[in-house]
């Protein structure tokens, strides 16, 4: 055994190095089975000093880490490369007490979206950012990607819910800003700074998180619309709706799919729809009747219908439907609003003849998640030839499953020179030796994929 694994032994204990195949072999696939490597060691840290000692045993032996938490990600920036140590930050799941009078909690890495939600319910509030895979996906994850979800267009995303971080930097050293303050004007905000930043910049450890009211009354309906541009026009009206929670799309193929996954009857016939848009909403007593009479104004709507659990059951299936059928070309990309249609029409261009293309997503952020099944051999022009029309449309490769390992060659292009230098300056200043999670945002290393992800 090397001096590096018993090293690391030494601060986490025999048992959290896991160096068999069969007990590495979950960690170094990702839960789509798109990305993989391979890793010397999964390293299962309980605490932030266990990780601090982690990355100081790692930088002197050289070896880089990759840190992951629920592994739900869709962009290959949690899986190992490059002889990389697997740093998993599961056992990081210590939750305070909420603090019920400045409505934050603070949570470690390792707690899953779920476990916070009830933590926050348990109290009277709740954690605003909500997607289907919440039983995995962690804090950490949220904050390394900037997580999004369906309830964007109310509170925004990880980004609006981080009041403070706790992480460490590559050299061990930790950063400690976890007290939450919602005013403070001392220099740069570098909780800020780490939100988005895929584990490249500091290992996030703990978040002082935002809590927001619990909403017990809900409403939701899917409406019909004839086209993804109609869908659009619907939604200066749904934002008069005073209590709106949530606007997701979902395409007619989406919508086919993911029921014969589930074996269930569509709300509505998907032939008669050229996009569908679950419209929610959240407040302390029903609004249901203000959604109605929104809807019942008919402005461009087909039909409306559906019982908010189905189409949530629905809506949270559609990426495990999808994959059912096999690895897609996948793409989360957003556009202005008003540019949907194009983009849609662009989408539709690339498409190579046997392709199909699968789309839904967050309407009122105008992100479409794509998914091209069998492009085969045209996978690679498809994927520049949307990425390129949305960024010419105003819009990002990346609107909340981040750059990974999966579009690295493309930052560059989005974000401009400029912009670009300033990001491998800051990643050059907090990570000289390039330990923390290298080749993801930024290329650095030889990449490997499995299948044919976005
Ligand atoms: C979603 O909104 O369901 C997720 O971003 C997953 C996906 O894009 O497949
Ligand atoms: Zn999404």
């Amino acid at each position: 055994m090397s001096e590096f694994i018993k090293e690391l032994r030494k601060v986490v204990g025999k048992a959290n190095v896991l160096t068999d195949a069969d007990m590495r072999a979950s960690y170094e696939d990702d839960w789509l089975h798109q990305w993989r490597g391979e890793t010397p060691c999964v390293v299962r840290p309980s605490s932030v000093a266990e990780v601090a000692a982690v990355l100081r045993v790692a930088a002197a032996a050289g070896v880089p880490v990759v840190p992951q938490g629920g592994n739900t990600g869709l962009v290959g920036g949690g899986v190992p490369r490059a002889g990389a140590v697997l740093l998993s930050m599961q056992r990081l799941t210590t939750l305070g007490p909420v603090d019920t009078m400045s409505q934050q909690v603070t949570a470690g890495a390792g707690v899953t979206i779920e476990a916070l939600q009830q933590h926050a319910r348990a109290a009277g509030l709740d954690f605003a950012v909500d997607w289907g895979a919440r039983a995995s996906a962690t804090v950490g994850g949220a904050v390394a990607t900037n997580a999004g979800g369906s309830r964007v267009v109310r509170f925004g995303t990880m980004r609006a819910q981080v009041m403070g971080l706790q992480a460490v930097l590559a050299d061990g050293s930790i950063i400690d800003q976890l007290t939450g303050l919602p005013k403070e004007t001392t220099g740069l905000h570098l909780p800020s700074l780490l939100v988005g930043s895929e584990g490249t910049l500091a290992v996030v450890t703990a978040a002082r998180l935002r809590l927001v009211p619990w909403y017990r009354h809900t409403a939701a309906a899917l409406v019909a619309c004839s086209s993804l541009s109609d869908a659009a026009l619907l939604l200066p009206k749904l934002r008069q709706l005073s209590n709106l929670d949530a606007v997701e799309l979902i395409m007619p193929e989406a919508m086919t799919l993911t029921c014969d996954f589930l074996g269930i009857k569509p709300p509505i016939d998907p032939h008669e729809a050229g996009a569908f848009v679950l419209v929610d909403c959240a407040a302390h007593a029903d609004p249901g009747e203000e959604l109605a009479a929104l809807l019942a104004q008919r402005h461009g709507v087909i039909a409306v219908g559906g019982q908010r659990e189905t189409l949530y059951r629905i809506r949270d299936h559609i990426t495990i439907a999808i994959a059912a059928l096999g690895a897609p070309l996948k793409l989360d990309v957003a556009v202005p609003v008003e540019n949907l249609g194009r983009l849609e029409r662009q989408i539709q261009a690339a498409l190579p003849a046997k392709a199909r293309v699968v789309l839904f997503g967050h309407l009122a952020e105008g992100n479409l998640h794509v998914n091209i099944l069998d492009a085969g051999d045209e996978s690679a022009s498809v994927r520049e030839h949307i990425l390129q029309a949305t960024i010419e449309l105003g819009g990002t490769i990346s609107a909340e499953h981040g750059i990974g390992v999966a579009k690295v060659d493309w930052l560059e292009r989005q974000k401009g020179p400029a912009a670009y230098g300033a990001m491998r300056a800051i990643k050059k200043a907090l990570d000289p030796k390039n330990q923390l999670n290298p080749g993801v945002l930024l290329a650095s290393a030889p990449r490997r994929r499995r299948a044919a992800p976005g």
